[in-house]
């Protein structure tokens, strides 16, 4: 089954940060690869801008080198000329608004009037301003203009709700997407589609019958290379805040009236503002330390008495009727022993077993897999076949994403190919709206706040791990367990 590709209108995309690691390793190849697909229309251009001294010609090789080392099946992609030709360059030193009148002019003159325009700060917070005001400032921020603001959304409330107030003076927030890459995956757009377009789990979507749900984010790599942005951050701020909060939102919101941006976010939302505050018993933040010829996080970091957390694990609870008495363990970390994101959701076991007490029925769960190998299943108690009576054995119900579309659906989008696409179309459903930012760091900052007051430091957990032990006991003592960490 191969995926429909519908050609976007005629736009001018002027990505700031052009020549960094996010543009040379996703953005650009992203970019590429909707090329490919036909779905870039002949006029489509690219207007690449750093501060890096640079001709068009030079970057050009330097996106040619960015595809070959990120994308190596393209490399060699008899498009790829083609493509090129539609990049161009402007050096820009946003900061600097004394020597940067030139190349903002250069700018203005390059964003055609007629076409949709958007601009992609793919740059550190600092330079939102800066690039905000120099739009604004060259009639860049007017209808038919749109922004699109990478991560980190601030530091905290404090700071964020600072970043909307400064983004409101010049743009609507109707222009404004802010990413949040993990609503570009694939599986978690089809969590949507599996439970707003079938009958099937939504009447049992509920803390009736619904024990918990896992939401796991795992990953394998440290954060060295990273570190002086990570070590300032932490686990809490660079994935519990904003991917784990939009994959937990996606669960437990109500069906939109409508799939529409702001339907979908107004429900979003409503969960987010129903987080309960978090106890400190309820919460474990961890720091990998040297194991199996793996460096620790302090040295990674470049920071040997740092106290930030490579990993955390918690309980969520959310105060509103559907989810009463129906926790969400959520768990993320560095380094851990295999690269893996999932969510399960765990229901209840039936409420009386006609079967021998030998064989009690187990708990059906669905599971959700965003990586490796998108995919869902459901696992189902059966009989176990073969005349010996009548044995329950449970199995899953499995579907695979990349088989089921069939080989040419095999290759199944990255999400910035997505969500850039997304903003050519004019479409904000997979991009958080101020509000939600502000409501998922007000549920944070507290918890921030409790470690930066305390004195207990992180648990310690050796590289290659499944995380500190007390991360077990926190499920362990509600009588549950994390299911295995397998890549
Ligand atoms: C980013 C975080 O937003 O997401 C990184 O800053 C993290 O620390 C990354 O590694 C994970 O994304 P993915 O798509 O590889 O799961």
């Amino acid at each position: 089954m191969a995926s429909r590709v519908i050609p976007v209108e005629d736009f001018d995309l002027i990505i700031f940060g052009a020549t960094g690691d996010l543009s040379r390793r996703k953005i650009m190849p992203g970019l590429f690869r909707r090329f490919v697909a036909g779905q870039m229309p002949p006029g489509a251009r690219v207007i690449g801008s750093a501060r890096s001294e640079m001709t068009t010609d030079g970057f050009r090789a330097d996106i040619r080198a960015a595809i070959a080392e990120h994308d190596g099946p393209r490399a060699d992609h008899p498009q790829l000329d083609e493509f090129l030709s539609r990049l161009d360059y402007v050096t820009l030193d946003a900061t600097d608004e004394g020597t940067a009148e030139p190349a903002w002019q250069a700018i203005r003159d390059k964003m055609r009037d007629g076409v949709i325009r958007a601009a992609y700060f793919s740059v550190a917070p600092f330079l939102f301003e800066p690039l905000a005001r120099g739009l604004a400032r060259h009639g860049l921020a007017g209808e038919g203009i749109r922004i699109v603001v990478e991560k980190p959304f601030g530091h905290d409330l404090a700071s964020a709700r600072d970043l909307n107030e400064m983004l409101a003076r010049h743009f609507d927030e109707a222009q404004i997407y802010r990413i949040d890459h993990y609503l570009g995956k694939e599986t978690v757009q089809n969590l949507m589609a599996v439970r707003f377009a079938n009958i099937l789990f939504e009447p049992l979507w509920n803390a009736q019958y619904v024990d918990h749900v896992q939401i796991t984010v795992a990953e394998t790599v440290g954060v060295a290379g990273r570190g002086s942005y990570y070590d300032g951050a932490g686990a809490m701020r660079d994935m519990v805040q904003n991917h784990m909060m939009q994959l937990l939102c996606m669960i437990a919101m109500e069906p939109p009236w409508h799939f529409d941006p702001d339907a979908v976010r107004d429900e979003k939302l409503k969960v987010l503002r129903a987080l309960m505050p978090v106890e400190a018993g309820d919460i474990v933040h961890g720091q990998y330390r040297p194991a199996a010829g793996m460096a620790g996080y302090g040295e990674d970091a470049g920071n040997a008495h740092s106290r930030t957390e490579s990993f955390v694990a918690l309980k969520v609870r959310l105060a509103n009727w559907r989810w009463q008495g129906t926790p969400f363990y959520l768990r993320t970390g560095k380094r851990l022993r295999a690269r893996a994101s999932e969510i399960a959701v765990v229901f209840r076991t039936p409420p009386h077993s006609i079967f021998d007490a030998a064989d009690p029925p187990r708990a059906n769960e669905l599971m959700i897999r965003l990586q490796p190998d998108e995919g869902m299943d459901l696992k189902m108690m059966i009989k176990e076949p073969g005349p010996g009576g009548m044995r329950l054995v449970q199995v899953p119900l499995d579907m695979s994403f990349a088989e089921a579309l069939g080989a040419e659906g095999a290759e199944l989008p990255d999400a910035y190919e997505r969500l850039i696409m997304d903003v050519i179309r004019g479409n904000q459903t997979l991009f958080m709206r101020g509000d939600e930012v502000e409501a998922a760091w007000a549920w944070a900052d507290p918890i921030i706040e409790r470690w930066a007051s305390s004195d207990a430091p992180p648990r310690p957990y050796d590289a290659g791990s499944a995380g500190p032990a007390e991360a077990a006991e926190l499920m362990k003592r509600d009588g549950r367990r994390w299911r295995e960490m397998r890549g």
